[in-house]
């Protein structure tokens, strides 16, 4: 059997039976341009939220298999994503996120320059070559929002964002996310691990009280984390945590003594942490069979910023994540050793591989039939 046809016998156990994928499937090649080709080509991904990008000349730019891209709100306030790549001789335009310095991307190598709509503007120095403009834009690709976050898609064709996240809308609603208006910034890391294991990771409550000993568990310990439901599209998980008046990423408004907060993750690569008043999230990106890029924000409804305490909290508790998943990909590289079991509290691990078997194979077999007529 194939480490693909192995990944889909076992996302095909139920919960009770369900056990982590093959070690190898967190660093063969082979599994990793399956994901690149028809996840990351196909569905739908996470870029930010739109709060982070709520000026004209705001940017965000992500690497989505291969492909740069830089999504970008235009003069007009709208937001488009752009081929970030300059159509000259292929410079990248942009570079992290932040905002343009003027109202045009302009080339860093010959100062080829664009308009936010990925129009091309001015080409200097040409000498007696006409440099025919037009024909030199900048591809767009698709964008859509919901609740404020914002997703982008190689795919043309790809469902609209509603339709394929159907069933966790009324999460956000209840949530009143479409309000979280202001962003605290984002943080991008370069994590030595897979981007399923950050994902795993991310998801389950499981680990707290053994990685975040002093710094989650405190406050949302493991006891009280509980699987809602989920399916090969999305999982929801919730949790229990005390009400201090300041504790994890913000202030808390509510009196209660325990508040309630969710667990959302909308595959492949968001998941959240969401409160009455702001949410806590995560993309991961692979960059590499055992490589991603993992970046964080935080999403408000009222406009907030973490304080010094707040901020060195976070720099431990992500540091706690960032530690275990690399050790756990150190792990993986065994030949001898074998997965194991999930539990109870994994439930959304196991809907997680139910997605990745479901797109690997959904366009595996669709690819494989296309091959088969070909031949
Ligand atoms: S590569 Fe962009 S202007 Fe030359
Ligand atoms: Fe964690």
């Amino acid at each position: 059997m194939s480490l693909l046809e192995e990944i889909q016998q076992i996302a095909k156990n139920p919960a009770g039976e369900a056990e982590s994928l093959p070690f190898a499937s967190y660093h063969s090649l082979e599994v990793h341009e399956a994901e690149q080709a028809f996840i990351f080509t196909q569905d739908w991904v996470f870029v930010c939220f739109e709060a982070d990008l709520a000026n004209p000349g705001d940017y965000q730019t992500l690497t989505l298999a291969g492909e740069p891209i830089a999504v970008i709100r235009g003069e007009d306030n709208q937001l488009r994503a752009l081929s970030n790549v300059c159509r000259h001789r292929g410079a990248l335009l942009l570079k992290g996120n932040g905002t343009l310095t003027k109202k045009n991307v302009s080339c860093p190598y010959h100062a080829w320059t664009y308009s936010t709509k990925g129009i091309l503007k001015a080409v200097p120095y040409p000498g007696m070559i006409k440099v025919e403009k037009e024909s030199h834009c900048l591809p767009k690709f698709k964008l859509e929002s919901l609740f404020g976050m914002v997703f982008v898609s190689l795919n043309k064709s790809a469902l609209p964002l509603e339709e394929r996240f159907e069933g966790l809308q009324k999460y956000y609603a209840e949530y009143k996310v479409d309000e979280f208006n202001y962003s605290s910034g984002i943080d991008s890391e370069h994590w030595n691990s897979n981007w399923k294991l950050a994902m795993e990771n991310f998801l389950e409550g499981y680990h707290f009280f053994a990685v975040h000993k002093e710094t989650v568990e405190p406050a949302a310990p493991t006891k009280k984390v509980y699987y809602i439901e989920g399916n090969a599209d999305w999982s929801v998980s919730g949790g229990k945590q005390k009400n201090l008046t300041r504790t994890l990423l913000g202030k808390m408004k509510s009196k209660d003594k325990d508040i309630e907060y969710l667990t959302i993750c909308m595959p492949p690569n968001f998941v959240c942490l969401l409160y009455k008043e702001y949410m806590s999230w995560a993309r991961a990106l692979p960059t590499g069979p055992t490589t991603c890029e993992i970046t964080f924000g935080v999403a408000s409804r009222y406009p907030y910023r973490l304080t010094r305490a707040e901020l060195e909290f976070n720099d431990r508790f992500f540091k706690e994540d960032r530690e275990i998943c690399e050790r756990v990909q150190e792990g993986m590289s065994s030949q001898r050793s074998k997965a194991g079991q999930l539990v109870e509290l994994e439930k959304a691990i196991v809907d997680f591989h139910q997605y990745l078997a479901k797109w690997i194979f959904a366009k595996n077999d669709a690819f494989l039939s296309e091959l088969n007529l070909k031949s």
